[in-house]
């Protein structure tokens, strides 16, 4: 079923994400030893513990949002086809937060094919499910598309969230839940919305 999301505000879009956290979290995520809430929130987390910046946190915090949107489908190894979840979850970000988180999720895959193209220390990184992932989202990226990528102005803070992607996948890291994040999230809707 289609998750109605013209009852989505900024009043409740905080909560609404929260509970898809509590609901679905515990979902596999892509064959790695992490469900799909504890990757978000590891990633986070690493943010946190680092001291980037609340966008990056929430960037990580996020980007994998679109695996809970339930028209789209879970992964399964043996996909044939990208499901692009990628799109799915920045269609719903964008509506409430800034373009930063909204690109965060939207081009974490097309990170991925950036870093494996500009980075060659970069691969050696993934996990098994993540190459395999890689050759369904189309490989490495080309020069022309390498030098499109390049425009974006959230280019730096992409990255950074792809990073944290990889790191996100660990079978023994405790972290907060989702609770913890959920002021920040706001303060992100807030600045996209205002707080009117
Ligand atoms: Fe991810």
């Amino acid at each position: 079923m289609k998750p109605d999301f013209s009852v989505l505000n900024r009043e409740n879009i905080v909560a609404f994400i929260g509970d898809i956290f509590e609901r679905r979290g515990d979902e596999e995520y892509l064959g790695e030893p992490v469900t799909m809430a504890e990757h978000m929130l590891q990633g986070a987390t690493i943010a946190e513990q680092n001291g980037q910046a609340e966008e990056i946190i929430v960037g990580a915090l996020l980007h994998d949002i679109g695996h809970f949107t339930s028209e789209f489908g879970t992964y399964h190894p043996d996909d044939t086809e990208d499901r692009h979840h990628e799109d799915a979850g920045a269609e719903v970000l964008e509506q409430f937060f800034p373009s930063v988180i909204t690109d965060c999720c939207r081009y974490h895959v097309a990170a991925k094919r950036y870093l494996c193209a500009t980075k060659p220390e970069y691969f050696a990184r993934l996990s098994t499910a993540s190459v395999h992932t890689l050759e369904l989202q189309g490989g490495p990226m080309n020069d022309d598309e390498i030098a499109a990528f390049e425009e974006n102005p959230n280019l730096k803070e992409i990255i950074q969230v792809r990073y944290l992607d990889e790191a996100g996948k660990r079978a023994d890291m405790a972290t907060p839940d989702f609770t913890h994040f959920a002021p920040m999230v706001q303060r992100m809707v807030d600045r996209h919305m205002g707080t009117a």
